[in-house]
């Protein structure tokens, strides 16, 4: 009689504590023993060689989101979670979007529906654009639901909040227990500096770096610290592109304050140089913020290796370069204000930071699994069922091939843009077998899971977003509490 529904024989596991040697047992979708020589299974799969990890997971990436004037996402969840399954993840948190003006709840029952069609599992993040009265009073029920992180911008037309409006978001995500996820960047002065470039007629994409020094984005990241700690709740701040911004969270993080951060693959990959390509190709490579130096890239590896950013996801925005609902949605050559932000990523997140991080000797395997699966699924109140490899633990695994090479191609990508900014990057690395709660996704490139497979994750409340419980003043703004006299 066949104990486990299936086991992995003979790999080498890793969690971000441990890396071992052993057999893993899966029964119901749930890891249920871990061991040597594990007793008979239905369904086996030969791991020797192959490094076992727990499926990534992504918790910035933007997926079917709605149209945003002529501008569509390429991907639906079957695509987009497809092509996340084949680089390795098992679970997305991609966002849903309160449009202004309107209310959350019902685009939260849309993307639910539309989320339905995904092949491994998700949770969401609510986009707040507009926090009126109306969006403040539904939040509370629909965090209790488990939508447990809000997101804010503090830049782009139509979604920037002021910081008003920022201070009423933070204090309902410390009512509530939710935590809030920021694109911290400093709208006015991106507005200043990309006027003044139009008027000089500097307006290729190579100048949307001018418009987006590093600057803008360190003092949105020393307002949105600031705001957090007047209030008391913690923040994880997207998309760290280099040191200034770095080194605001690490000295809020040495300050005792709950600050993450995560950064991304083009920010390890790309510097300002890739948007000066010939013609349009550089609106490939445009993303918010902007790609820096390679001094500043380097340094994000120290940031990874010590833990001032502790999650690394990919941003995934899926636009078209050729397509008018796409990168060129303004026409070939517009300028760089109107060029949608955003590189794809799903599929090439973890084999680039497997690759140039574990392999090139930056980060060691512990840290890869850290920062591409456990510490994103703590961060979101998804631990210990998704990010680990331990027993009652949901059976989200990717074995990997640490030695096989791969030139990446956007054609052998699973996604449905036109583009990668890795194009014949080669990656020493890859995920050759994805499971989601036991059922193979991906095998050897081939997408075999099903959409409609993938479930809503609920989340409850959970450690990391609970209050410090230390005030700038002795008066608490959020409960009115006169601390001591
Ligand atoms: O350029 C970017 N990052 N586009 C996607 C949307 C966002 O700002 O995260
Ligand atoms: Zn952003
Ligand atoms: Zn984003």
């Amino acid at each position: 009689m066949a104990e486990f529904d299936l086991v992995i024989r003979g790999g080498t596991v890793a969690n971000t504590s441990d890396v071992f040697a052993a057999d893993i047992g899966i029964a119901g979708g749930t890891i249920v023993a871990l061991g040597r020589d594990l007793g008979p299974a239905r369904n086996e799969i030969d791991a020797s060689g192959r490094f076992v990890l727990p499926g990534g997971v992504d918790t910035h990436c933007h997926i079917e989101e709605p149209p945003v004037g002529d501008v569509h996402n390429a991907d639906s969840f079957a695509s987009a979670t497809a092509s996340a399954a084949a680089g390795g993840t098992t679970t997305v948190i991609p966002f849903c979007t309160q449009l202004k003006g309107g209310t959350v709840t019902a685009n939260l029952r849309d993307y639910h529906r539309r989320a339905e069609q995904a092949l491994i599992d998700y949770s969401f993040h609510m986009i707040i654009s507009d926090p009126s009265e109306a969006v403040l009073a539904e939040l509370p029920g629909l965090i209790e639901e488990g939508h447990r992180s809000l997101k804010i911008f503090l830049t782009y037309d139509n979604v920037a909040l002021d910081d008003a409006q920022t201070l009423k978001v933070l204090a309902l995500a410390r009512r509530c227990g939710a935590l809030v996820c920021v694109h911290a960047e400093n709208h006015a002065a991106i507005a200043f500096l990309t006027e003044a470039l139009e008027r000089a007629g500097l307006t290729q994409p190579k100048y949307h770096a001018w418009a987006k020094p590093i600057a803008v984005e360190r003092e949105a990241c020393h307002r949105i610290i600031s705001l957090a700690e007047l209030v008391d709740t913690p923040v994880h701040i997207f998309h760290v592109s280099g040191v200034e911004p770095a080194e605001e969270i690490r000295r809020a993080q040495q300050r005792g304050l709950k600050v993450f951060a995560e950064t991304c693959p083009q920010y390890l990959m790309l510097t300002e140089r890739d948007l000066d390509k010939p013609g349009f190709e550089g609106a490939k490579f445009l993303c918010s913020p902007a790609p820096r130096s390679a001094a500043d890239q380097e340094a994000l590896w120290g940031y990874l290796r010590d833990g001032t950013l502790s999650v690394f996801s990919s941003d995934h925005a899926p636009n078209r370069f050729d397509d008018v609902h796409g990168k060129k949605v303004a026409g070939e050559g517009a300028p760089f204000a109107v060029v949608p932000n955003g590189v794809p990523g799903l599929e090439t997140r973890l084999p680039i930071l497997f690759s140039e991080g574990v392999v090139k000797g930056r980060i060691d395997l512990q840290t890869f699994v850290a920062l591409s699966a456990t510490n994103p699924a703590r961060l979101f109140g998804l631990h210990p069922r998704k990010g680990t490899i331990a027993i009652g633990a949901d059976a989200d695994i990717a074995i990997w091939d640490p030695e096989r090479k791969v030139r990446i191609r956007n054609a052998d990508l699973h996604h449905q843009v036109d583009y990668t900014v890795y194009e014949d990057v080669e990656v020493t690395g890859w995920p050759e077998i994805t499971l989601s709660r036991g059922e193979v996704v991906c095998w050897n490139g081939e997408i075999v899971g099903k959409p409609g497979f993938g479930r809503f994750l609920a989340r409850d409340p959970y450690s990391q977003i609970e209050p410090l419980g230390r005030f700038v003043t002795p008066f608490d703004p959020v409960s009115g509490t006169l601390l001591r006299g």
